[in-house]
């Protein structure tokens, strides 16, 4: 099994790539189609949350944190 990794993207979302599924607070799984990569929003200005739209170019969304590690 490969191992799940994020990357949190300069200004921009959260990059999930491996086996991993998203669900809501109900329980209800979101539709990734397949992808071996996902964006998650993490400005809040899309309209597909949680997933990134690009709207985090447009909003002024600054964030760039980095790993003491
Ligand atoms: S991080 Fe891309 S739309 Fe929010």
């Amino acid at each position: 099994m490969s191992e799940t990794k994020i990357v949190v993207r300069d200004h921009g979302p959260l990059l999930v790539s491996g086996k991993v599924t998203v669900e809501d607070a109900e329980g209800n799984v979101f539709d990734t189609g397949g992808k071996e990569t996902i964006a998650l929003c993490r400005c809040g200005a899309s309209a597909r949350r949680p997933f990134c739209d690009g709207a985090h170019r447009e909003c002024g969304f600054q964030s760039a944190e980095r790993a003491d590690g």
